[in-house]
């Protein structure tokens, strides 16, 4: 299992209005798909505005392992779209060697699901842990799958991490009805599906996010999409492609860009913009909810840049009301519930949202560890196993918390967001795994006008 970093607490108090013009890093799944996939195409792929963060260095450090080629523009180098520039030499299609060391995801799943996926079908041996969070999660979802496409597997209780792979010689492709809306499952069993013969299709009822898709594309592969009677939609990947690698720009990262979006809204005379967000309509579910709350929140600029909608978000600080959040929504805002949720918390009126239950198993059990921490802050709120109601008051509650944050990035940055707008500060017991997704959070928030400080 791998070591933990050194916990360490951070205070949030109310600061000033947040002003300024800045871009927050590079989006993860991109970056995690990029890796990935450049080194499974044959000759370069150029990375630029690479999120740096420890999940992503995960799957730079598999892929070296795995074969391929991965390297950093200059130590201090950064890419033209900020971030960092990263080259990759590819290994080809089916090309992929035996890791000689386990490969230690840290806190990330979509590293651990997706890298699952790819080694099945090949025929090698890996062997993937995690920390203590990532080691809690569940990875049935994706071994039962890939169990069908001929690879086996030996894991802990309920196929956890630890777990060995033993990647099969001969794939069978398959058909595959996603039994949740899981961006993750629906990208292993694609990334499976590369090395097999004939055509491998993920049928998803619930659109969930579709960087796979657009990347595979984008370095060649053939991706049949179809929407089928009743709405759900089949995407089928033909085998054994040959990937060239390709240019990639990584738009930055709008479940990041959320936190000081929320933060600009949550105080008068804030005035912001976040510069080449992602807008994949896959990705935007909270800010569309943010605008029915009453947020002044513009896309402004929008253009596509290597394939993927990017826009500049201008926030103003507003009002806000609270509204119902579809259960249909969930897919395209999962992980932006826990900052959503802090809104709700200083807005006027209820805000319920549903179709929560696949917070249960993200890097902590969100709904539960939201809902402690915000009923320690002073809200009024009430659970179901798949749904929170938060009571607001048109003000920011009184705060005064230490909140538990269970190794959740997530977390501790929705926490830090609601201490720049309590009565009495926010402290989290843990902000070091806000590196994992947004190096440089506390630096960018201060830079803006909060005041995030260790005590
Ligand atoms: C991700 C998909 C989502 C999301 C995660 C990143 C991805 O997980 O929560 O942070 O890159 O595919 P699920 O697809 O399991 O919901």
């Amino acid at each position: 299992m791998s070591q933990a970093p050194t916990p360490q607490i951070l205070c949030s108090q109310a600061g000033n209005p947040l002003i300024g013009t800045v871009r927050v890093p590079g989006d993860k799944s991109i970056s995690h798909r990029a890796l990935i996939l450049g080194a499974l195409a044959v000759g370069e792929t150029e990375i630029d505005g690479l999120l740096e963060g420890d999940d992503v260095r995960r799957t730079a450090a598999a892929m070296e392992a795995l074969g391929a080629c991965v390297s950093r523009d200059g130590n201090n180098a950064c890419g033209r779209w900020g971030g960092g520039r990263w080259r990759v030499q590819g290994v080809g299609i089916g090309g992929l060697m035996e890791a000689e060391r386990v490969l230690d995801m840290g806190n990330s799943g979509t590293a651990a699901r997706l890298l699952i996926g790819l080694v099945s079908c090949h025929p090698i041996t890996t062997f993937f842990t995690g920390d203590s969070s990532l080691n809690k999660r569940p990875m049935a979802r994706v071994t039962l799958p890939l169990e069908r496409m001929g690879a086996s597997f030996v894991g802990r209780k309920g196929g956890r991490l630890p777990l060995a792979v033993i990647g099969t010689d001969h794939p069978i492709p398959i058909e595959y009805r996603l039994p949740v809306a899981s961006a993750q499952v629906k990208s292993a069993i694609l990334l499976a599906g590369l090395n097999t013969p004939g055509v491998t299709t993920v049928i998803e009822t619930h659109p969930t996010r579709d960087h796979s898709e657009l990347m595979l594309r984008h370095f060649g592969a053939v991706l049949g999409i179809e929407t089928l009677p009743g709405g759900a939609m089949a995407i089928s990947l033909t085998g054994q492609p040959e990937l060239t690698g390709r240019p990639v720009k990584v738009p930055a990262d709008p479940s990041s860009a959320a936190f000081p979006a929320v933060a600009a809204l949550l105080r008068a005379g804030s005035d912001l913009t976040l510069t080449a967000v992602g807008i994949n309509p896959r990705r935007t579910g909270l800010y569309q909810t943010l605008r029915e709350m009453g947020a002044d929140l513009n896309f402004i600029n929008e253009r596509t840049e290597a394939g993927e909608p990017v826009a500049d978000l201008h926030i103003r600080g507003s009002a806000l009301k609270g509204v119902d959040v579809p259960p249909e929504r969930s897919a395209s805002m999962i992980d932006e519930y826990p900052v959503l949720a802090m809104a709700a918390a200083c807005a006027s009126g209820t805000t319920r949202m549903f179709g929560l239950a696949e917070l249960r198993v993200k890097e902590s059990d969100r709904l539960a560890m939201v809902a402690d921490g915000l009923k320690a802050c002073g809200v009024r709120l009430e659970t179901g196993p798949e749904s929170l109601f938060v009571y607001g008051n048109g003000k920011p509650p009184r705060g005064g918390a230490l909140i538990a944050t269970a190794m959740d990035h997530r977390i501790a940055m929705s926490f830090l967001v609601l201490g720049t707008v309590t009565t009495e500060a926010v402290l989290v017991d843990d902000g070091s795994f806000i590196d994992t997704s947004f190096p440089g959070f506390v630096a960018l928030m201060n830079g803006l006008g909060a005041q995030i400080t260790t005590p």
